[in-house]
């Protein structure tokens, strides 16, 4: 089956998109992206989009930090994203990649007189971890991009590289990822997740001013928590106490909703999933798929 993409205002099939070597985002990171999962859901041999709006909202808020002119409206990269997907005919998970970069053929780092482009592409993805499993995870000794050096709550792709060193050397040292702290020296995220801590029944999640991407998956999590009667706590975390909390999980587009159960060695509760984090991974999957009438506004369905 061919597979398209969505580039400079056209449809094309995928191995037909080309950009050209000089491109200013390929020579200085100067692109925003999103990262957004579509959901099979069988019974109606239906694909869900995700929270599509909130990733565009984020995708133009970081437009503007970046001093983009968006080539489309809110509404528009919604209707793109549907149709391409429609093109490519999935009938499994999908993962959809919006980019909005800069695109002139130039030398040097100025964010000006430099044009901004749009490239979308899909494709199959299914789960990154076994969920059922957990992580084992350490402390990384790189510290998450400030910022006021390059805002994390901006999804730019040149600070990535902070997330390659963080998730490389985790691997090397026989981990599946990292906590990172921030400059401060408190807990930030994961290298492309955000962490959530139980402690005496309670969610606890870092704040947004602790330099971490705002999470679409952080606030949904918060917002299913809430409706599920658990107290939900916006706070700094030491690195001390995340040894010590009794479950632990990291939430993502892409890691989904991740048990982490062990960090520096040190067993997380009784090291397998915890009973709050399984009560949340469970809805979520539920809902992510459209079935759960009070959040099917969250899903888009690819019709
Ligand atoms: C650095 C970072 N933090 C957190 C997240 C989780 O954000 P979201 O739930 O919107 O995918 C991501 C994933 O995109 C990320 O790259």
């Amino acid at each position: 089956m061919k597979e398209y993409v969505f580039l400079d205002g056209e449809y094309i099939e995928a191995d037909k998109a080309t950009i050209p070597v000089r491109t200013h985002a390929f020579l200085y990171g100067t692109g925003v992206f999103e990262g957004i999962r579509g959901y099979y859901n069988k019974d109606d041999d239906t694909v869900y989009v995700f929270r599509m709006k909130e990733h565009y909202e984020r995708l133009l808020r970081s437009a503007k930090v970046m001093w983009m002119e968006s080539p489309y409206t809110l509404e528009e990269y919604q209707q793109i994203t549907i149709d391409l997907l429609k093109k490519n005919n999935y009938h499994q998970n999908v993962y959809i990649r919006p980019s909005l970069y800069k695109s002139s053929i130039k030398v040097g780092p100025s964010l000006t007189d430099n044009k901004d482009s749009f490239l979308l592409f899909t494709t199959p993805l299914n789960d990154y971890y076994d969920a059922d499993k957990g992580l084992k995870v350490c402390v990384s000794n790189w510290r998450r991009n400030s910022d006021n050096a390059i805002p994390p709550s901006v999804k730019v792709t040149g600070a990535y590289a902070n997330a390659s060193l963080i998730k490389t050397d985790a691997h090397a040292s026989g981990f599946d990822d990292a906590i990172v702290l921030n400059e401060q020296g408190y807990v930030s995220e994961g290298s492309a997740m955000n962490l959530c801590f139980i402690q005496n029944g309670k969610l606890i999640t870092t704040n947004t001013t602790d330099d971490i991407l705002v999470g679409v998956t952080r606030n949904t999590v918060l917002e299913l928590a809430k409706d599920l009667g658990i107290e939900t706590v916006e706070r700094n975390v030491n690195r001390s106490e995340v040894y010590t909390f009794d479950e632990v999980f990291c939430c993502g587009t892409g890691a989904q909703i991740m048990p982490i159960i062990s960090i520096d060695h040190r067993t997380i509760g009784d090291g397998a999933t915890g009973k709050i984090t399984k009560i949340i991974q469970n809805l979520y999957y539920d809902v992510v798929k459209g079935n759960v009438p009070k959040y099917s506004h969250w899903c888009t369905p690819v019709k």
